[in-house]
């Protein structure tokens, strides 16, 4: 993408003399503010909720706060381009979209607004294992533009195939398996809110549109703790909501218990804590499509990611939901590309909040970056046009600063010069 930020904020202070301002917050901190208010609690909770008492949270963005830009001058930075070639793709600019569960909880449009505001941009959405909105329905309204799939890997080996399957059959471009979450991390936000959106039928449409998890739905369930509550107001509304969400006539859903058999079956396959590398093997046996593994924090376990050859990595640390006092990612991503030594690409999230947070995890090794809260905040707030608007702003920031710091290209972003406050 060439001048892009000069573009937005023209575009931004032109609609200014006509009384118009941008539609969500351009400042990080006041559009998370302004979410937080748009959502319901229990919403805000899940979505800004860290794991344990935020230490993971805080170092992530610390991490950010303590690197800063050493920029050069007198360099002729008229003509820049943000694009970036990414597992044999041209991307307009080095992010994709963090794959994001249970979207709905912040706008009805959920994943399908997100995807046309991805589209939009041509930068790639990775779906959630955990979306709300079926793969199909979201890859029919991306055109040609680029889509990743987010896998988490459940109980049922037939039913991580057939998502595999899926993914392909939807033109996804990559199957990324996120190895941080076999298990929910600790979050006491969502535990005094008493509030696992899963047991209200949300986030579960890849499951509940899925031939194999619905042959499932029939089978008894061995060994299942059942989702047994009181029946009371909030049960019933709980009961209601699982029926309404999920697919099919109203009658045949009652008559056949499916709604609630597939929470039950989703709270007993979908955690695997017993995963192990052998799985990362497996799913290259399965799919010819690029396998990265997300939640990397060790260099020996990048060298182990080389090893069973994938094709790329994601330093991670789940924006912080997962284990709390953490390392922060950024602070792992140098030491990782370092054991990486470019062969493969080491993408990055956890903490990007705008376009220099872009820029200093390209200084420091990555590929490219994903970003995931700010464009849920932007969700929340406008729908597709918030999260049109987030990306831009992200976008423009990233271009500018390349520019004020001296590079032209995202190649000499990867050379520029950060030191350590
Ligand atoms: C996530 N993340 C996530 N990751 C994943 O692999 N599959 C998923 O379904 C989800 N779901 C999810 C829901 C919510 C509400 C959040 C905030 C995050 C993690 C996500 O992909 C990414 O790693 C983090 O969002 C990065 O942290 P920041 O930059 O958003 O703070």
């Amino acid at each position: 993408m060439l001048d892009y930020g000069r573009a937005r904020q023209r575009q931004i202070y032109i609609a200014g003399l006509a009384g118009k301002r941008p539609c969500v917050p351009v400042q990080p901190n006041a559009l998370e503010a302004a979410a937080e208010r748009a959502m319901s609690r229990e919403a805000a909770t899940y979505v800004a909720g860290p794991a344990g008492g935020g230490a993971t949270f805080r170092a992530n963005r610390a991490a950010f706060d303590r690197r800063r830009i050493v920029p050069r001058v007198l360099r002729d930075v008229e003509r820049r381009d943000t694009s970036i070639t990414l597992l044999g793709h041209t991307l307009p600019a080095p992010i994709l979209l963090a794959p994001i569960g249970v979207l709905e909880m912040a706008h009805r449009d959920a994943d399908l607004a997100v995807a046309r505001a991805a589209a939009a941009h041509g930068i790639p959405m990775i779906f959630s294992n955990q979306a709300s909105v079926a793969m199909e329905a979201c890859a029919a309204a991306m055109g040609d533009a680029p889509r990743w799939f987010q896998l988490y890997w459940s109980k049922s080996d037939e039913l991580v195939e057939s998502f595999v399957r899926r993914a392909e059959r939807c033109g996804c471009e990559a199957i990324v398996l996120t190895l941080d979450t076999t298990m929910l991390g600790w979050r006491p936000g969502d535990l005094d809110l008493a509030f696992l959106p899963f047991l209200h039928g949300k986030g579960i449409a890849q499951y509940v549109s899925d031939p194999v998890y619905r042959k499932l739905l029939d089978q008894p369930l061995e060994d299942v703790t059942e989702v047994k509550a009181p029946v009371n107001f909030h049960t019933l509304t709980a009961f209601l909501e699982m029926v309404r969400k999920y697919p099919g006539g109203l009658f045949e859903k009652l008559k056949s218990g499916h709604p609630r058999a597939a929470v039950q079956r989703f709270v007993a396959t979908y955690s695997r804590p017993s995963l192990t590398w052998e799985h990362v093997s497996k799913l290259e046996g399965m799919t010819k499509l690029p396998v990265i593994l997300k939640g990397i924090l060790h260099p020996d376990d990048a060298r182990e990611a080389i090893a069973r050859g994938v094709d790329g990595i994601i330093v991670s640390n789940h924006g912080g939901r997962q284990i709390d006092g953490e390392v922060a990612s950024l602070d792992m991503l140098p030491k990782i590309v370092e054991a990486v030594a470019g062969r493969i690409p080491v993408l990055f999230d956890s903490g990007i909040r705008g376009g220099a947070d872009v820029f200093k995890a390209i200084a420091l090794g990555a590929a490219a970056v994903l970003l995931g809260r700010p464009y849920v905040y932007g969700l929340a707030l406008a729908g597709e046009a918030g999260v049109h608007e987030v990306i831009s702003n992200v976008i423009a920031e990233f271009d500018l600063t390349m520019g004020l710091a001296g590079c032209r290209s995202v190649a000499e972003v990867a050379q520029a010069r950060l030191v350590e406050a």
